[in-house]
């Protein structure tokens, strides 16, 4: 399809002003969501309420897992092409804070929309409604993904791309998007290649022998033994990985004793590994339990070592993040563009989608004081700048709309 200039002007007019047409709805069903959250594969009354709006806008639904749902809607311009966007529906098991959303906050205590996941959801409704207002214009078929358990292992992303429906409808290439506390609204951030990293989580248990604590001499010390271990764990990074592989291991939590004057039989401690290569993961797997092994055998005690393979690293393909580029650039200026200079070592499902198929992910700022949304990530006060919905939507019914990768039809 060949399009003038005018033409793609004419298009991004018209989708940036539908965005604002739509930003009343989408704010309401952000708060909607917001204030009835659900934890992750339990999103049922989540599920019914997006299919239900889903269906009043005409598109096609498949329920490939218990909760969530992929739309289909062939557009009028007949095209090859199969793009595919995705918004993730769950909560997190979080006691909410915070006076910026009152008028919402959360009605299930201990459960809360405290990574955003509600302003996803409202936002590709968004993108979906704008994209059913312009279904003639659409090249193609738009795959619209409203995935369960983002935040929880096996992760929803990789259940559906194992029930293999994405290929059935013939996807090409995707795209997503997180909401960002460290950008403001208006803005987006991305990078090529390494986005977000490969999260894998572990666990010690060190089996001692407990008694009093003034008779060491009778005992074995699971304390003593757990802090040597977590200062070797130290030096994996800082002796074992090439410094030009970005790592990181974390003990986050121990575990061990009950009073001051008792040396316990047990203890254990948590950690977390950050990496984006499987072979430097693998080889931090093993550093650790052959440290963590050896440390108890020295002392006489007895090492239990776990460790649970997180999601893959989120890796964006060259052209996509091009064209991501491109349209934002087309849409908002290049200065709305925010190239980051390094990737963010949380991790996301996302990563099986792009195993699969072309595609990038991209942040989506919505941090400003004005909504006291600054908070990081999982916090109790984490809260969003709604406004960044008129970025989100136009952005990604933009992605379906135009072909090319710098933004223009070709
Ligand atoms: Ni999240």
């Amino acid at each position: 399809m060949k399009k003038s200039e005018t033409g793609d002007i004419s298009i991004i007019g018209k989708i940036t002003e539908q965005s604002g047409m739509f930003y009343p709805d989408m704010v309401k069903d952000r708060r909607h969501l917001h204030s009835n959250p659900e934890l992750s594969f339990a999103e049922y009354e989540t599920t019914r309420f997006i299919k239900e709006k889903l269906t009043r806008m005409g598109y096609e639904i498949h329920s490939p897992t218990p909760t969530g749902c992929i739309a289909l809607m062939k557009g009028g311009i007949v095209s090859p092409k199969v793009t595919a966007l995705r918004a993730d529906i769950d909560a997190l098991p979080i006691l909410e804070d915070g006076e910026a959303k009152n008028e919402f906050i959360s009605s299930k205590p201990g459960i809360s929309h405290c990574c955003g996941h509600d302003l996803h959801t409202a936002n590709l409704l968004g993108t979906a409604a704008i994209l059913s207002r312009n279904k003639e214009r659409i090249p193609g078929t738009v795959v619209l993904i409203f995935q369960p358990g983002e935040e929880k292992l096996p992760g929803g992303a990789r259940l559906i791309c194992e029930s293999g429906i994405l290929e059935d409808l013939g996807v090409q290439e995707i795209f997503g998007l997180h909401t960002d506390p460290n950008l403001e609204p208006g803005k987006i951030g991305i990078r090529h290649g390494r986005l977000m990293a490969k999260p894998d989580e572990f666990a010690v248990k060190i089996r001692g022998k407990g008694g009093h604590a003034a008779s060491p001499q009778n005992c074995i010390d699971p304390v003593v033994i757990l802090s040597q271990v977590v200062l070797q764990l130290q030096t994996i990074v800082s002796r074992n990985i090439n410094p030009a592989d970005a790592a990181v291991v974390t003990v986050g939590k121990i575990e061990a004793g009950t009073a001051h004057n008792i040396i316990p039989a047990e203890g254990s401690l948590y950690g977390t590994v950050r990496t984006f290569r499987d072979e430097i993961a693998g080889e931090i797997r093993s550093r650790i339990e052959t440290i963590a092994t050896h440390t108890a055998l020295s002392y006489g005690a007895v090492a239990e070592f776990v460790y649970e393979s997180g999601y893959p690293a989120v890796i964006n393909y060259t052209d996509q993040t091009d064209k991501v580029i491109g349209v934002a650039a087309s849409l908002f200026g290049p200065d709305a563009v925010r190239h980051m200079p390094e990737p963010y070592m949380a991790g996301e499902d996302f990563s099986y989608y792009l195993q699969k198929f072309k595609g990038a992910f991209f942040f989506l700022g919505s941090g400003s004081t004005r909504a006291d949304s600054h908070h990081a990530w999982h916090h109790p006060r984490y809260n969003v700048d709604e406004t960044c919905l008129l970025t989100g939507s136009a952005l990604l019914a933009s992605l379906v709309m135009l072909e090319g990768k710098n933004g223009k039809n070709q």
